[in-house]
């Protein structure tokens, strides 16, 4: 959880580069009210927005939409004609992430699915190929959903993965309390796969909870 009073320096950050209108500053109020403050931060939403435009994303696939807040900040670094599928469980959250998505000025951009994300991504199987894909839901599906993105994202295309440090777990010799064998076991066969250099370009970034961050190689790149 995101409880803790930002440090000077994000504060600094935060304030240079990812000042947030007031839709963003009503989810943050709506998600410190029912205690689920497990959205990425400001500036972790525009550094979504930087890679989206370095790559030409025009189609995304988010798991995990909670209630909007990363969904609007990648929706708004789209061009024109881009589209995001967003992908939520739990019936609360998908509704508080619909109200929030019609009170935003590019909300036609996104289309948000309710289910089990496993349940939708066989639904979306073969509709790609999609430019990028965040994964953000629950930690035991982070294998599955990078089977599913190596199927359906474009060579090229960016993979992120929020929480890849797994809580302060994946670098430890076993799961601190609180985390399960499974998500770290999972997590960790991710950033292995992740770090494999003979499929993607790709390196994790010391945020509060990791992101990792992937191109998938195009042949001439497997000799980088
Ligand atoms: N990306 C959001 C935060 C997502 S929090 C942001 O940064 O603003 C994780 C969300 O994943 C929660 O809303 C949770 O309900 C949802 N979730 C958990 N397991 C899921 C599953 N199997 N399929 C779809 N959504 C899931
Ligand atoms: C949790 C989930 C997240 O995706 C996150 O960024 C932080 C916390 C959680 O489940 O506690
Ligand atoms: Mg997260």
């Amino acid at each position: 959880m995101r409880e803790d009073p930002p440090s000077k320096v994000l504060s600094y950050i935060r304030e240079l580069y990812a000042p947030e209108d007031a839709l963003l500053q009503r989810i943050n109020a709506v998600l410190k009210t029912i205690n689920m403050q497990i959205q990425v931060g400001p500036e972790e939403g525009r550094f979504l927005q930087l890679l989206i435009r370095m790559a030409g994303v025009k189609k995304i696939i988010e798991i995990g939409t909670l209630a909007g807040y990363s969904t609007i900040w990648m929706a708004r670094g789209l061009p024109e004609d881009g589209t995001i599928i967003t992908l939520e469980a739990e019936p609360k959250h998908a509704a508080l992430a619909r109200e929030h998505f019609a009170a935003c000025e590019v909300g036609e951009r996104i289309t948000l699915k309710e289910g089990k994300a496993a349940d939708s991504l066989r639904e979306l199987d073969g509709t790609g190929p999609y430019d990028m894909i965040f994964i953000d839901a629950d930690k035991i599906g982070y294998t599955h959903y990078l089977d599913w993105a190596e199927k359906n994202i474009r060579k090229g295309g960016l993979i992120v993965g929020d929480n890849t440090f797994l809580f302060g777990s994946a670098y430890e010799d076993a799961p601190l309390d609180g985390v399960s064998l499974e998500a770290w076991q999972v997590m960790r066969r991710f950033n292995e796969r992740l770090a494999d250099r003979s499929n993607y370009l790709s390196v994790m970034i010391p945020t509060k909870e990791g992101m990792g961050v992937a191109i998938r190689a195009s042949d001439a790149q497997k000799t980088l």
